[in-house]
């Protein structure tokens, strides 16, 4: 079952996902050679109990951070680690989610560390703009698929990849909701969109081979041909005006 949210709701949503935004802000702003990927779960921790919420991924399915955290070949839920000092011409993932009074704000952006090469600088670009083309789907009258459809083939014309290991999902009251929001399939299938539905739409998407497969840690999801992947997401609310941007200021 698809919940669909009042506007007093949407509100509530959007107070979370600001939030998200703020701190991943303030993470990418830290992003540089050197650091370490603990310090930057450490950091959106603080951030987090000083705005007073709760980051969302921390003991979910007993993953132990606040932040995922992965670096070039690491696809998604990448573990911050001590060991794990970020280097010029790397790119990291950030992602992070918090539940404030009761609900859920969901978001990931892909940072150059430093000065990246032009393969890297496309591949993110590309991911962002899939991200968009996605959410520009998601109007009524649409169905689910359509925002699939425009991911799959905004990324695939490019040269890239699309995961399908992993896939978007509905947000509210929990971090996963129905529906699941895959990055690829074909045009005009799955429910219609209605006004209310709340979505976390997240294109993970690599320069290679779309195959991942998951580390000894259980938690990292790394390309099998361990060439680069980017991942970008926003939580969104589908509205009569469109899509509403729920993690964008
Ligand atoms: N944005 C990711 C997702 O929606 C992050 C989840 S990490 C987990 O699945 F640790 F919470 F699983
Ligand atoms: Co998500």
């Amino acid at each position: 079952m698809i919940v669909l949210r009042s506007q007093r709701e949407i509100e509530k949503i959007r107070k979370a996902c600001l939030i998200v935004t703020e701190i991943l802000e303030c993470l990418r702003e830290r992003v540089g050679p050197g650091i370490t990927t603990w310090d930057l779960n450490a950091v959106s921790e603080e951030l987090a109990d000083r705005k007073k919420v709760k980051p969302a991924f921390k003991g979910y399915h007993g993953y132990p951070y606040a932040l995922c955290t992965s670096v070039n070949e690491e696809v998604v839920h990448g573990m911050p680690s001590r060991q794990r000092h970020l280097k010029e011409g790397d790119i990291i993932s950030l992602d992070f989610g918090v539940v404030c009074e009761g609900y859920y704000g969901d978001a990931a952006v892909t940072v150059p560390v430093g000065r990246i090469d032009e393969s890297a600088v496309r591949l993110c670009k590309v991911t962002e703009e899939s991200l968009y083309e996605g959410i520009r789907r998601a109007t009524l009258g649409n169905r689910l698929s359509d925002i699939s459809h425009a991911i799959q083939e905004y990324v695939e014309a490019r040269g890239f990849s699309v995961v399908r290991e992993f896939v978007g999902h509905g947000i509210g009251q929990q971090l996963h909701e129905s529906p699941q929001i895959p990055n690829y399939g074909p045009p005009g299938k799955g429910v219609k969109l209605k006004e209310g539905m709340v979505f976390a739409i997240e294109p993970m998407i690599n320069e290679g081979r779309p195959e991942v497969e998951i580390l000894e840690d259980h938690w990292t999801a790394v390309t099998v041909d361990r060439r680069l992947s980017a991942h970008f997401e926003h939580t969104i609310a589908v509205t009569r005006n469109g899509p509403d941007i729920l993690t964008r200021k």
